[in-house]
């Protein structure tokens, strides 16, 4: 395993990579204007709203709201993870990949993450021999006869059986030390209070849990009969994050030559169990709810996701917490459905009882997201009185808001106007286009507001001509003004006055994965309504209204002081300037 890739390296591939370039080998564009177009390879379309900047060196599509950078690009449309992008961008430029070696810290991280790499393949060896070879393995491979599994099935997930007692892997592993520590740090062994060491995993059937290039990072482990924790799972390790892996996923891509639609159910059996019957493209989370990184994970994999719960409340419970989580990533292209079990069951025991076919009939017949959130919400209010009506606007607002701006919100809003009476335009002027006073008094501009605040036009013209940033000074102090993405717009300043020709999709990737990220590249998607002679007054009005603001607000805070306490005399001597700012004297 190699160390992380220096930050230096990425803006050295940012800096030299040109986006039409990379898109263009993979989807032909045409030209545009000073853009380039082509039909979106993210959803169905006939006329093409898919536009490359050259410029910005971002892409857009109006049709569906995908977006991003020439990284971002190839992680989408390649399904690669970061790291992969950057070897495939660095390939094309003939470069090599650095990895921070140099540095004693990461080097010794990557060189461990190896060791834990290979000591869980060796546990992994060791549990899938004990299936075929231990004393007691008769047991465990009558328990899984029982459970309907064959041979077949148990070797393509590798399922392997933890032998009783309490050092049968503590022996295995012999008295290499190094070994033993790594396996306590893997949570496969633990260690008592008074020192001594054992097993995690004993008399259990042992289910590998492997990332998506199949190594094992974890495992989970069932007891043959009806002891109690009736599952065990590998504890959060250096390679192992319960909210970001899923089981099964490596499975259902082998499997798969193509997948379009993924199954996410709750456990290691379901999954078995329901590939054993023949569907091999479910996969389940690991002991958690879903996360918003699952979700992101899923949906880099297919464009259609059917989530199973159980038809009881605790099961619509977990559903609508899916749900949200998955708003925020509904981008149009991408599907999310909902398949309630019934009472008492759960896939395993469904398919069983029903089969392939009429199991996968009921999930092609599963609930469509937009129906379960409009189901829900409708079940909490009375839609037949305008009290009624109103409670549920306010209810879908917050959620709506999540979504977004692409042709599935508009759809959504349609139907919620159709629910409440308000017209579509009303409701998304009330949803969308509204400022709403904050407790502060500030102004604050709502998501996927087109509205000009200063902040947001200065942010939007920089990311378009990052050269602007010539027309401030440092310091600001516009770090004290109470204004959402205030702090954004100091940092994109301090970058630029670094380096005043970074694109928009370079600076965007310095958020990567974070709410910022995602803000400045909806905020770059956004078309520009003043033509390029006027970017440089509006963004100097911006930043003149951000001077005044801020002069207001400093002003308020020295007088509201005066009256409370003395003002120091440095204090008192801004407190002078200030004022003579705010009123000019005559002359
Ligand atoms: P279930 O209790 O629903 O088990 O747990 P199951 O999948 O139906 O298993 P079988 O059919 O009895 O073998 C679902 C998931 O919840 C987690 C596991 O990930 C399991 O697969 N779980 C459950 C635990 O982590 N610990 C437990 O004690 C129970
Ligand atoms: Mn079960």
């Amino acid at each position: 395993m190699s160390g992380r890739i220096p930050q230096s390296f990425i803006d050295e591939i940012l800096n030299r990579v040109d986006i039409v370039e990379v898109i263009d080998a993979r989807v032909p564009l045409k030209k545009a204007g000073r853009e380039y177009q082509a039909c979106c390879p993210f959803h169905n379309e006939k006329t093409p709203s898919f536009t490359v900047s050259p410029g910005k060196q971002f892409y857009h599509c109006f049709g569906c709201g995908a977006h991003g950078s020439a990284i971002g690009f190839l992680m989408d449309y390649e399904h690669l993870e970061f790291p992969e992008a950057i070897e495939e961008l660095a390939r094309s430029l003939g470069l090599e990949v650095p990895r921070e070696a140099g540095a004693a810290k990461p080097a010794q991280r990557g060189e461990r993450r190896d060791d834990h790499f290979s000591l869980l393949e060796r546990a992994d060896r060791f549990y899938r021999t004990q299936l075929r070879e231990h004393a007691q393995a008769a047991r465990a491979v009558d328990y899984l006869k029982n459970r309907g599994l064959s041979g077949e099935i148990a070797a393509r997930f590798g399922l392997g059986y933890a032998p009783p007692g309490w050092d049968a892997l503590l022996n295995h592993l012999g008295s290499d030390t190094h070994a033993q520590t790594l396996a306590l740090e893997l949570g496969l062994l633990v260690r008592r209070d008074d020192g001594r060491v054992y097993d995690r995993f004993r008399d259990r059937i042992m289910f590998p849990i492997r990332d998506r290039r199949g190594r094992t990072i974890g495992f989970g482990g069932r007891v043959l009969g009806d002891e109690k924790p009736k599952y065990m799972n590998s504890p959060e390790s250096p390679v192992f994050h319960k909210g970001q892996e899923l089981y099964g996923l490596f499975e259902a891509r082998k499997a798969n030559q193509k997948l379009e639609r993924l199954l996410v159910v709750e456990g290691y059996m379901d999954v078995v169990a329901l590939a054993q019957f023949g569907l091999s493209n479910a996969v389940a989370t690991l002991g958690t709810a879903t996360t918003p990184e699952h979700l992101e994970r899923l949906y880099r994999v297919v464009h259609e996701v059917v989530f199973c719960f159980d038809g009881d409340a605790a099961g619509r419970r977990a559903a609508w917490r899916a749900l949200e989580n998955v708003l925020p990533i509904m981008r149009d292209g991408r599907e999310a459905r909902f398949l309630f079990l019934p009472e008492g069951e759960d896939p395993d025991s469904l398919i069983r009882r029903i089969g392939c076919e009429a199991f996968q009939k009921q999930t092609a017949d599963s609930i469509p997201l937009s129906q379960f959130f409009f189901e829900s919400l409708a079940q909490q209010v009375d839609t037949r009185s305008v009290d009624g009506r109103a409670h549920l606007v306010e209810l879908a607002r917050p959620l709506l808001q999540k979504l977004p701006d692409s042709v599935f919100r508009d759809l959504m809003l349609e139907r919620l106007a159709d629910l409440s009476g308000l017209g579509p335009e009303k409701l998304a002027q009330r949803l969308f286009g509204k400022r709403e006073p904050t407790p502060t008094g500030a102004v604050k501009a709502r998501p996927g507001e087109s509205g000009r605040s200063p902040v947001r036009s200065a942010i939007r013209l920089l990311l378009e001509q990052p050269q602007l940033s010539r027309w401030v000074t440092p310091p600001t102090g516009f770090e004290d003004l109470e204004l959402p993405g205030v702090g954004l717009l100091n940092e994109l300043l301090e970058m630029l006055w670094h380096d005043p020709h970074l694109s928009a999709g370079h600076l965007l990737e310095h958020w990567r994965g974070k709410p910022e990220g995602q803000h400045l590249a909806r905020l770059a998607s956004l078309p520009l309504v003043i033509p390029e002679t006027g970017y440089e007054k509006e963004f100097r009005d911006a930043i003149q209204r951000l001077v005044e603001q801020r002069t207001a607000q400093r002003t308020e805070q020295l007088l509201f002081k005066d009256r409370r306490q003395a003002l120091s005399e440095s204090e008192k001597s801004e407190l002078k300037q200030l004022l003579a700012m705010r009123h000019p004297g005559p002359g």
